[in-house]
């Protein structure tokens, strides 16, 4: 109110008259109504000159001002001019709405230079695991060209080996897949009433193999537990047990098991997966959910890993809403747990 055009010139004018009345009123012979008149003009003439002038100086600037951003087409820049022009004061809103503009594009900035770098250790990445794979097969098929085939023994053995690559290199473009579209929200979930128990029945069939190559049990708790429902994208939610599991029985002990536990929280069901395998150390937990993080490359490696499994739930489960902690001591093992919507009260054992 104080720095408004109407106040500032009304204040000068004020001063303007008062000043040229003062002086006249020392000269001789000028009456009453005459100072009056003078008094009066004066402040009718400053004032509208000082108003003219300010109006013209800042309204009308700040008025060109914004009419230069609007062709700029600012988006983000969304003071109305009306707004801006019945301002008090204009030029502080408009400093403060470009200074607003300002650091969003900065963040901007920031944003697209993170995703950059990402993008290009992500190329990266993706390009070194999947050279190794078809270098391998590649090799192997060379070989056998190169006379190999000959020996029918040597040539099963070669092709099984070249085979075993392609399928290693089918798994991670698959991976890599699932994630960029689960990332990019290209996938929608189809959230629907989901038997939790007979999912992961499913999968201790499907994993029962992999699993008794190491004599590692693998225990749903409690354990005559029939059905427990949840509001999950069935197959999503499939893939995400899988990669805990899996993981589970390739991180964990000889002999060992590995146990998924169901138990009710206030309306919602957490599921732990548990092993008692190498475990992770502390300095690597924050990271085991980045793409391509392995704790040992060489180990991983060996195993079929491409450190995808981990982004891949994480991403799954955010997209449900909800998120996977970790819980992890070497040499002991490893909890993984989350919890789902529960759709019904049916825990029945
Ligand atoms: N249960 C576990 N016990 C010990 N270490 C684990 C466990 N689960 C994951 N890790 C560590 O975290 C890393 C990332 O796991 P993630 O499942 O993302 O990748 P991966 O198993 O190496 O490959 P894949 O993409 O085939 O799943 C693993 O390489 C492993 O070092
Ligand atoms: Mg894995």
């Amino acid at each position: 109110m104080l720095l408004s055009p109407r106040w500032i010139s009304f204040l000068i004018a004020v001063l303007i008259t008062f000043i040229t009345v003062a002086f006249l009123n020392f000269v001789p012979d000028v009456s009453q109504p005459m100072l009056f008149v003078v008094g009066i003009s004066a402040f009718i003439s400053s004032f509208l000159l000082i108003y003219y002038i300010i109006d013209l100086l800042v309204f009308q600037e700040v008025n060109s001002i914004y009419l230069s951003l609007r062709k700029l087409k600012i988006k983000d820049f969304d003071i109305p001019r009306k707004s801006l022009i019945k301002s008090v004061n204009p030029l502080k809103k408009l400093n403060r709405e470009i200074s607003n503009y300002v650091s969003k594009k900065e963040e901007e900035i920031d944003t697209l230079r993170r995703m950059e770098t990402f993008r290009r250790e992500f190329i990266a990445d993706v390009s070194h695991d999947l050279k190794t794979p078809i270098f391998a097969a590649q090799g192997f098929i060379h070989t056998l060209l190169d006379g190999a085939i000959e020996d029918p023994e040597v040539s099963h053995k070669f092709l099984h080996k070249a085979a075993r690559s392609l399928d290693g290199l089918e798994m991670l473009v698959k991976d890599i897949l699932i994630l960029t579209q689960v990332e990019s929200g290209d996938i929608r979930m189809q959230i629907e009433k989901v038997n939790i128990v007979e999912v992961i029945r499913d999968i201790f069939d499907q994993l029962e193999d992999k699993a008794g190559k190491r004599h590692i049990a693998l225990v749903l708790k409690p354990k005559a537990i029939k059905s427990m429902k949840v509001r999950a994208d069935r197959t999503r939610i499939s893939q995400v047990l899988t990669n805990l599991i899996t993981n589970g029985i390739i991180y964990g002990k000889n002999e060992g098991k590995v146990t998924v536990e169901l138990s009710l929280e206030s309306r919602k069901v957490r599921i732990r997966v548990s092993d008692n395998g190498i475990g992770i150390a502390p300095e690597h937990l924050p990271r085991i959910f980045e793409r391509f993080y392995r704790v040992d490359k060489s180990r991983s490696r060996a195993v079929g890993g491409t450190g995808l499994g981990l982004a891949i739930v994480k991403h799954i489960l955010n997209a449900h809403n909800t998120s996977i902690d970790v819980t992890s001591k070497p040499d002991h093992g490893t909890t993984f747990s989350f919890t789902l919507p529960q759709a019904a009260e049916d825990f029945s054992s």
